[in-house]
């Protein structure tokens, strides 16, 4: 009969062994980018000749080249080329020739071919100059030796050269140099030759057009003439480059006021000239061309113009016998910004257009529409008050007869969301503008405000006043009573089977749907949900910005309001957190930096410290870093750090106090003479310097990262080899003290008025060193909302491209060294000391996904104290939320109504089946005779 009770706990047992499984991919998202994609290096292409279905590869502005499934967005793989994300001018290039299961990539001055299947690095090139142009050679003699076809490359540099390179292992088959003086500009490849093209300087400084012929075969010198004539073009600027790889490849230019566009095939020396008449009283402001990318397609090609107002183009056709260009038709005018694509079957060429709302597709030979579509939406993330309008798109086509049966389109659109169309039906959007975020903060929407306010006033009053406030709450709460019991039966079916939604932001009672504002590089904002995954909850045009100008703004937040400032010293904008409308009002600086008492800046190396109230401004202090020092990085201590005990509680329960002072910063300086690193604690308000330390044999390329919180401090540094040791990667933590003897304050100890900048008491600083088995490239900290909760260390380890949380008891300085740590110091929880701390499996917070090129995380605390909200951003987006002591406050997700309500259930069945039986049996020992 006790079979009922032992399947209750049975039951119970089993669910609480998989605690953490469950949660992971559940309360973490992760948006792994690329970045926008450029319009010459997006393209479809099958990744091998047998295979049906392509992949659209793509070369993104973040220097990232990766393949992506036209089905359903995903990326099939990618490879980081830059390791400098944020520096990054280059445009880079991608090919791929046809037929061809290699794509190559030409970036800075590498040239690298990557399997187009798996991402696979086939072979890498250096050619030891910046890259001009790569090319696929697709040559009439069909002579493919390895089955891959070779690349051509141009650098320029110190010594401009063209390189012909072997498809299959990268070797250079031969180099042409060219003499210095003239620019190199552009790659051209026929089926029978090789163009260069270089651009003159005139001794009146206008440029000249020079186009050089080399042989395939072995790049010899075949031809040389000038084409452009003396004052015609004053800026490389005005050229309009074309693909290559065409059967005739041409190159046009116009002037600075785009009046006349002139086009020559490349190979030939006639220059056709093209009136560009005005539409509507408008100057062109842009010209593009489109031409198809294959050697056996037919050579017609698209001129594009657009005006501020509207846009159309012209297709031409080449005329082989003759050598010349001929305008075959127009496409009209239409009001708005398009954007064309250029699609092939077999030899024929396909144009497609898309505008706001529509998409139409033509033959290159004739004007008649194949296919026409009208779309409803084309962004599928909400913009309100705003014009999304096409940047650039690719195509694929299946043409039946003389229709287009089925087109797919990769758009990128002016809300740098790349969005696929199947016709004409958005399929998937990447949000590809997330993965350029130069600023971000955490938000409060105000439906969490106004509840987090009500929590405070309990939390601050005596305790009768704030029991009133809670009735007085609950009574309030009595109004959504009908809308609660409508939603009851919902509610209970959710729970009853642990579906709860986790989405909604109005029903958060534990605060983990903050908003997340972003600034993104292209000059919007964008808004995240904390607590759901893969949300942008909006979306928004803050600045117009230059395509040449990089903005570096700072977002702050207080409660519901976003400022926005414009890199240093620039206007500032307020906007709304929870619908992004902008707001009219200005806050003051000093009410959302109010405790913070200077702010710092580098000036000449010299790092200074200023009030930040204006009534009482001028320099407080200087840091001056020793001879052949510079300054690294400062980090001063969270603004919103906050400590729950000011003492730390010893296994004997004495108490050692923490040194705890609100303006603390660490400082980073490195030595490159010395390969040496310096660490400094200041104090802010008087400059002095509480504690240092240096560190020899520093490999001063490795990330070198810092951290400050409550009364610790955590650097990382990779220390070079030498005779004592091996090259490795160190993890130093220091924690200070008023004393290191319990229950005493040190010089504190009768203070009840205390001043730092008079008393000036030096901290006692315990440190340890670890060794870690990866760089760390970024720190932070978790933060909880009254630091009751043990602290997590975030480290960004960008060499395993992974987030790891190492609790601070692995790091704790006081851990015992050399001995069994005593009864006292295991109920404080401290273990022997190791020298290394291997990074347990459990601690990566990303699990077995790879976050790319993370540069920063940020830690905000949700309203239940348990847990704190993690934010990283750079290339990839990652976000999760962190309990260091477990949830203590509130139930997990594994936790099972169903089972709980069974096991009552059988608990009360048992009983009453048992206690009848119990009866009965009581009675008749009473009656036993023996
Ligand atoms: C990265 O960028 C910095 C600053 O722009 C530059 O000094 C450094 O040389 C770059 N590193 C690489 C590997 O490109
Ligand atoms: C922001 O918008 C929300 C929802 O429209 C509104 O309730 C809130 O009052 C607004 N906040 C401010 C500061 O205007
Ligand atoms: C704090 O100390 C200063 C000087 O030692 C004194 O002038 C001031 O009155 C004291 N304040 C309090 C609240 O005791």
């Amino acid at each position: 009969m006790r079979f009922p009770l032992f399947a209750a706990v049975c039951i119970l047992l089993r669910t609480t062994v998989a605690v953490f499984a469950d949660e992971a991919w559940n309360v973490d998202y992760h948006y792994a980018l690329l970045g926008e994609p450029q319009e010459e290096t997006t393209f479809f292409h099958q990744p091998n000749p047998t295979s049906k279905a392509s992949l659209i590869y793509t070369l993104s502005k973040r220097g990232v080249v990766g393949a992506v499934n036209p089905r359903d967005g995903s990326v099939v793989w990618r490879q980081l080329l830059s390791p400098n994300l944020t520096s990054s001018t280059d445009r880079g290039f991608l090919r791929a020739g046809e037929g061809q299961d290699t794509i190559v990539s030409g970036y800075g001055s590498q040239v690298a071919a990557w399997s187009a299947a798996d991402g696979r690095l086939a072979w890498t090139v250096d050619t030891h100059g910046p890259l001009k142009d790569v090319e696929i050679l697709e040559l009439s003699d069909g002579k493919i030796e390895s089955g891959a076809k070779d690349v051509v490359a141009l650098s320029g540099g110190g010594s401009p050269a063209v390189q012909r390179l072997d498809g299959a292992s990268g070797a250079v088959k031969w180099q042409h140099k060219f003499q210095e003086g003239d620019e190199v500009y552009q790659l051209s490849a026929s089926t029978t030759e090789v163009f260069a093209i270089l651009l003159h300087k005139t001794v009146l400084g206008y440029i000249k057009i020079r186009v050089v012929s080399l042989d395939p075969v072995n790049g010899r010198k075949t031809d040389e003439y000038t084409l452009s004539s003396e004052k015609e073009l004053a800026s490389a600027e005005t050229i309009i480059s074309v693909g290559a790889n065409s059967a005739s490849p041409i190159v046009a230019w116009t002037d600075a006021a785009h009046s006349v566009l002139k086009i020559n095939i490349i190979g030939t020396k006639t220059v056709s000239s093209y009136n560009i008449e005005k539409q509507d009283g408008q100057p062109v402001e842009k010209i593009r061309i489109h031409a198809p990318y294959h050697a056996n397609s037919l050579s017609h090609f698209l001129v594009n113009y657009q005006t501020a107002t509207s846009h159309w183009a012209d297709i031409y056709h080449i005329d082989h016998t003759r050598s010349i260009t001929q305008l075959a038709y127009s496409l009209p005018n239409i009001a708005g910004q398009g954007s064309f694509s250029t699609s092939t079957s077999d030899a024929n060429v396909y144009f497609t257009r898309i505008t706001q709302d529509e998409l139409i597709t033509v033959s290159s030979a004739s004007h008649g529409v194949l296919g026409r579509w009208t779309i409803d939406n084309l962004g599928l993330v909400s913009a309100p008050h705003e014009a999304i309008v096409p940047t650039h798109t690719v195509s694929e086509l299946s043409v039946k007869g003389d229709s287009v049966s089925a087109i797919r389109t990769a758009v990128l659109l002016s809300t740098g969301d790349w969005v696929l169309l199947r016709d004409s039906k958005p399929v998937w959007a990447r949000p590809e503008a997330l993965a350029d975020i130069r600023s971000a903060t955490f938000a409060t929407p105000s439906v969490l405000e106004d509840f987090q306010h009500k929590l405070d006033v309990e939390t601050h009053r005596n305790f009768v006043g704030a029991y009133l406030h809670r009735v007085k709450r609950h009574l309030e709460e009595l109004k959504h009573l009908p809308s609660y019991m409508s939603s009851m039966p919902q509610r209970f079916i959710s729970g009853f089977l642990g579906t709860t939604d986790e989405g909604a932001m109005a029903s958060d009672s534990f605060g983990f749907h903050k908003v997340i504002v972003c600034a993104t590089g292209n000059g919007r904002l964008m808004a995240l949900d904390a607590g759901s995954a893969s949300r942008v909850l909006w979306s928004r045009r803050a600045v117009d910005l230059d395509s040449s100008e990089s903005w570096q703004p700072g977002l702050s937040s207080r409660a519901d309001v976003i400022v926005l400032e414009r890199g240093s010293g620039k206007s500032r904008q307020t906007f709304n957190a929870t619908n992004g409308d902008p707001l009219p009002g200005i806050p003051d600086t000093h009410d959302l930096q109010s405790g913070l008492g200077v702010q710092y800046t580098l000036r000449d190396g010299v790092l200074e410290a200023t009030r930040t109230d204006k009534a009482n401004a001028g320099s407080v202090w200087h840091f001056t870093p020793m001879a052949d020092e510079r300054i690294l990085h400062l980090v001063p201590r969270p603004v919103n750090d906050p400590v729950a005990s000011i003492g730390k509680v010893l296994g004997d329960r004495r108490v050692l106090y923490k040194y705890l002072d609100s303006n603390l910063a660490l400082l980073a300086t490195a030595n490159d003479a010395s390969t040496s690193a310096q660490f400094y604690v200041l104090d802010t308000i008087t400059g002095s310097i509480l504690h240092s330390s240096a560190h020899s044999g520093v490999d001063l390329q490795a990330p070198i990262s810092s951290i400050l919180s409550e009364n610790w401090f955590a650097y990382s540094y990779t220390a070079e080899a030498s005779d004592a040791s091996t090259k490795g990667h160190h993890l130093v933590v220091g924690e200070m003290f008023e004393s290191l003897v319990p229950n005493d304050r040190g010089g504190l100890n009768a203070a009840t008025n205390f001043s730092t900048v008079q008393s000036g008491t030096d901290p006692f600083t315990l440190v340890q060193t670890y060794q870690i088995p990866e760089a760390i490239s970024k720190m932070a900290v978790t933060q909880t909302r009254q630091g009751i909760t043990s602290r997590q260390l975030l480290a960004v380890l960008a060499d395993v491209e992974a987030i790891v949380g190492i609790p601070y008891n692995a790091l704790d300085p006081r851990r015992p060294v050399n001995r069994a740590p005593t009864k006292d110091e295991q109920m404080e929880g401290l273990v022997q000391y190791e020298p290394v701390i291997e990074f347990d499996p459990k601690w990566f917070l990303n699990h077995q996904r790879e976050v790319l090129g993370i540069e920063n995380v940020m830690t905000n605390p949700a309203l239940i104290e348990s847990t704190s909200i993690v934010f990283a951003y750079g290339l990839d987006i990652f976000g999760t939320r962190l309990s260091p002591s477990f949830s203590f406050d509130i139930l997990g997700k594994d936790f099972n109504k169903f089972q709980m309500l069974a096991t009552v259930a059988a608990l009360a069945v048992a009983t009453f089946v048992v206690a009848p039986l119990v009866m009965r049996k009581q009675v008749n020992t009473r009656w036993q005779f023996t």
